[in-house]
């Protein structure tokens, strides 16, 4: 199967089909993991999950930006979208990209511009969250939450199991709200595990270590035995419901969804929107081939 992961990661990085599918409208079968490609789709889709007692973190889509117009554009529409919380009265908080406001352009120029979201989130006293991305922009992002953090405490990041060095940033970050994930990229075996059993054992002791150190604690996963391992840890440790919530992506396990936060846990969903859902939706793939049902069903039934 790992050649099929391969596959979609590889075409997840292609950046011609990345561009050209902006211009194809939510494709096979997108729509059903992307909120929309604008605002007014996506806070509708928001309201929706509120109504089931789940709160959301939105992601603005977007990578492979080169250009400084272009994450301007980026931080132009996360700010429409703090707005748009503020006057729907949503319960949501900010998911961003790094890379999308410019990284990779000019590292001041990207600290600047999440300087100005940061500013406004904290006017209305939302959260942000810094995605973590591939392991060229790890230690650059984290040197971003650095220097943020002597200016705002509402943001946090996330700590990716299949990295070796995640156990040493989940103690030197365990003050942070952070959002624990397996891993999304493919990485090289000198900085990361590639066995799916050494990723979830490793993924399982940065869940416990943080529920037990850290301030809150995201288990975002749609891993079923991870969450039932949870359930079992916070009761035998008396961890209490408000200090951790399970996060997982829009359209996955729409059930599970419901059902946890019917349960009393604090849930929220990972909601992405916007035209640029191509390396997004790649990367699900990779992860999950039996999501490819997603495409057939889209080509098949027209
Ligand atoms: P995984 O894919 O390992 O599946 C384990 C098992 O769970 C499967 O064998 C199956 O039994 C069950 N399962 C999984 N999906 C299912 C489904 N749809 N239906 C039924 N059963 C299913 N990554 C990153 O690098 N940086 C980031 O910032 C983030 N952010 C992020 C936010 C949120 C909210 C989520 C949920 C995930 C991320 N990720 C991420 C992605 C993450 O790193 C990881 O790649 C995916 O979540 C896939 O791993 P899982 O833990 O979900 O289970």
């Amino acid at each position: 199967m790992s050649w099929i992961k391969n596959f979609f990661l590889y075409l997840s990085e292609n950046q011609m089909l990345n561009k050209g599918a902006r211009r194809w409208g939510l494709k096979l079968g997108a729509q059903s993991v992307v909120a929309g490609t604008n605002i007014p789709e996506m806070i509708e889709s928001i309201k929706k999950l509120n109504q089931h007692g789940i709160s959301c973190t939105i992601d603005n889509l977007g990578e492979f930006v080169f250009e400084k117009e272009e994450a301007t554009q980026a931080k132009e529409e996360i700010l429409r979208v703090i707005e748009a919380i503020h006057e729907h009265e949503v319960d949501a908080h900010i998911s961003l990209k790094p890379t999308q406001l410019g990284l990779d352009i000019d590292y001041d120029f990207c600290l600047a511009n999440l300087k100005e979201i940061m500013e406004k989130a904290k006017s209305y006293d939302i959260f942000v969250n810094m995605d973590m991305e591939d392991y060229d922009h790890l230690q650059p992002s984290f040197d971003l939450l650095d220097e943020l953090s002597k200016e705002y405490d509402n943001i946090g990041t996330v700590i990716q199991a299949y990295f070796f060095e995640s156990v040493d940033n989940i103690q030197k970050y365990k003050d942070y709200r952070l959002r624990i994930v397996k891993g999304a990229y493919k990485e090289s075996e000198t900085v990361a595990y590639q066995d799916k059993a050494d990723i979830d054992a490793n993924f399982l002791k940065l869940i416990e270590y943080h529920l037990l150190n850290g301030k809150f604690t995201s288990i975002a996963t749609h891993d079923h035995h991870v969450i039932d391992y949870v359930k079992k840890f916070v009761k035998e440790n008396n961890i209490s419901n408000d200090k951790f919530e399970f996060q997982m992506l829009y359209g996955f396990r729409k059930d599970l969804q419901i059902e946890l936060a019917n349960e009393g846990y604090k849930f929220c969903t990972y909601v992405p929107f916007g035209e640029d859902w191509y390396g997004y939706f790649m990367r699900r793939l990779a992860e999950r081939p039996q999501n490819l049902s997603l495409v057939t069903k889209q080509v098949f039934n027209k």
